[in-house]
């Protein structure tokens, strides 16, 4: 599929004095797993949340499946965020079944059903009735993730929706994006892991608020001269790369 889902012109944004978003252009195609890679503090966040309409551009342009971003679009979003939004005192099924409510799932049978498939599908059925603020961080990351994806969204954006979780669940979520972009959802994923990267069909790799490389895990590779290089020596080849860049500027 090429269509695109996501287009980012020279976006800019401040927060304050501080440029967290820097002249940033993309183009992320329908129906496939992006990856947004970079260190703290490289706009990752800030990114997502232009892009999920949640923050405003200083300038730039952005389109999200051929719309601007705003609340109008939400039933067409699952936004995870880094941190989780949940509702400590209800339950997991309770805070699922709020945000199934939030996006329009009106028809009680029908969200009900959704609800519990989610809830399967995340792996805490046995916790369903458990208070959020009772589970481990882990089991909450899961929780946010079944809020994000409850109405099938065809654009879902996850900040760092690996993170604190053990290999085997992390291997889990992986296997699930990819079943949502073989269904044809478009997944935007945030991570300093490569090996989250490494599971991408495209990334871009950020730093101080601009892409500094883009392309597919093996272009990015390849790209180091190196046949074996893993992902961390492509960032650190275009980490140093730009740096040559600005020196010699
Ligand atoms: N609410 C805020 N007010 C002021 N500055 C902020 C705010 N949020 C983020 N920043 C700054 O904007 C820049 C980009 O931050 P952002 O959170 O987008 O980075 P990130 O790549 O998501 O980092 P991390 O990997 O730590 O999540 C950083 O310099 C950060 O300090
Ligand atoms: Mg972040």
């Amino acid at each position: 599929m090429n269509d695109v889902a996501i287009t980012v012109k020279n976006l800019v944004f401040n927060f304050g004095r501080l440029r967290a978003v820097d002249d940033l252009s993309l183009e992320i195609s329908a129906g496939t797993s992006f990856g947004l890679l970079g260190p703290n503090g490289s706009g990752k966040t800030t990114l997502i949340r232009l892009m999920v309409g949640l923050l405003k551009p200083a300038s730039g342009n952005i389109s999200c499946l051929g719309k601007p971003p705003t609340p109008s679009n939400a039933r067409n979003v699952g936004y995870m965020p880094q941190l989780p939004a949940l509702y400590a005192e209800l339950t997991v099924q309770q805070n699922i079944d709020f945000f199934a409510r939030i996006y329009g799932l009106r028809d009680k049978k029908k969200r009900t059903q959704r609800v519990d498939e989610v809830i399967k599908l995340v792996d805490l059925y046995s916790k369903r009735k458990t208070q959020v603020m009772k589970l481990s961080g882990g089991m909450k990351q899961r929780v946010s993730l079944g809020c994000a994806i409850i109405h099938q969204p065809p654009l879902i954006f996850l900040d760092e929706p690996t993170v604190g979780l053990d290999p085997e669940l992390r291997a889990r979520f992986w296997d699930y994006f990819e079943s949502l972009t073989r269904s044809g959802s478009t997944i935007i994923v945030s991570s300093h892991t490569m090996d989250d990267a490494a599971h991408c069909q495209k990334l871009a790799f950020l730093r101080g608020g601009r892409v500094i490389a883009l392309g597919s895990p093996a272009e990015l590779r390849a790209a180091t001269g190196t046949a074996e290089a893993t992902m961390e020596d492509a960032f650190l080849y275009y980490i140093k790369r730009g740096e040559v860049k600005e020196n010699a500027a």
